[in-house]
């Protein structure tokens, strides 16, 4: 991997403009499970379509809010890792940075990094089921799950469901960030969920560099102009030049 790291690191010190996209493996190690690891993965112990759609939601919102409720707490209790932290570094010493993400768990702000795209919401967000708009607790009246105060509609975790589209003005950034950067990072992400799995791709094809950090490989590996096999934690550290 020295090899790679150090050709990772020249491309980085010359790109003007990097865009970065993360996915669960980046808040692994701040002990928050990932989506698809065997074992640990948090599809591997849940069925996705009985707990992360409308669909179950309706059926029966007291699980699919209990379930949230769970994750929330995990995530409250987690701290960003040195993943995070090196993409504010990487931030702060790059012209023009965009962290798009498809964690809910806003460890990337949390971290200090400023120009996030969250593309699959926020987990920490109260929604109104019926208008859409972020509440506040002063916006709920109590229930499992509370109700808006507005319209009596039951309260919704903030976060895209499958069968959901994505915020529209997030993607749309995405994609133009993906396609007008010199250097395209990958971070901790299986590369099979769409859209956000197309965004390397469109980075590829427009001319990028696009660099892989993950401990496995992935759709993209093949694809990808290097591949950093490790920990975000780890990689991403020596990446920035810390160690
Ligand atoms: P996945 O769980 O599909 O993939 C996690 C990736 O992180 C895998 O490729 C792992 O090899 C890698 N990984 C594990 N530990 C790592 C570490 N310490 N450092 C770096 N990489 C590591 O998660 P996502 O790709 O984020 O969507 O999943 C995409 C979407 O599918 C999620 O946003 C979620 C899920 O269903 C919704 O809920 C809408």
């Amino acid at each position: 991997m020295d090899e790679g790291l150090h050709q990772a690191r020249a491309l980085l010190s010359a790109a003007t403009r990097v865009a970065v996209l993360t996915g669960a493996g980046i808040s692994a190690e701040s002990g928050i499970p990932t989506f698809r690891d065997a074992m640990t993965g948090l599809w591997s112990q849940f069925r996705p379509e009985d707990l992360a759609t409308p669909e179950a939601f309706a059926a029966n919102p007291k699980v699919v809010w209990a379930w949230y409720a769970w994750r929330r707490e995990l995530v409250a209790e987690a701290a960003p890792n040195a993943g995070h932290a090196a993409l504010v570094a990487l931030e702060r010493r790059t012209p023009h940075f965009a962290l798009i993400t498809q964690n809910v768990d806003g460890l990337h702000a949390r971290a200090g990094s400023r120009n996030v795209i969250e593309l699959h919401g926020n987990i920490m967000e109260d929604r109104c089921c019926a208008e859409g708009r972020v509440l506040t607790p002063a916006d709920e009246l109590p229930g499992t799950p509370p109700r808006c105060a507005r319209c009596g509609a039951p309260v919704r975790p903030g976060v895209v469901w499958f069968g959901e589209t994505l915020p529209p003005r997030a993607l749309e950034e995405a994609f133009a960030e993906a396609q007008r950067c010199d250097v395209f990072l990958s971070i901790g992400t299986s590369t099979v969920v769409e859209p956000a799995a197309s965004l390397p791709f469109a980075a590829l094809e427009a001319g990028a560099s696009v660099l892989e950090v993950n401990p496995t490989r992935t759709p993209l590996s093949a694809q990808a102009t290097i591949v950093l096999a490790g920990a975000a934690g780890e990689v991403l550290p020596r990446l920035v030049g810390w160690s």
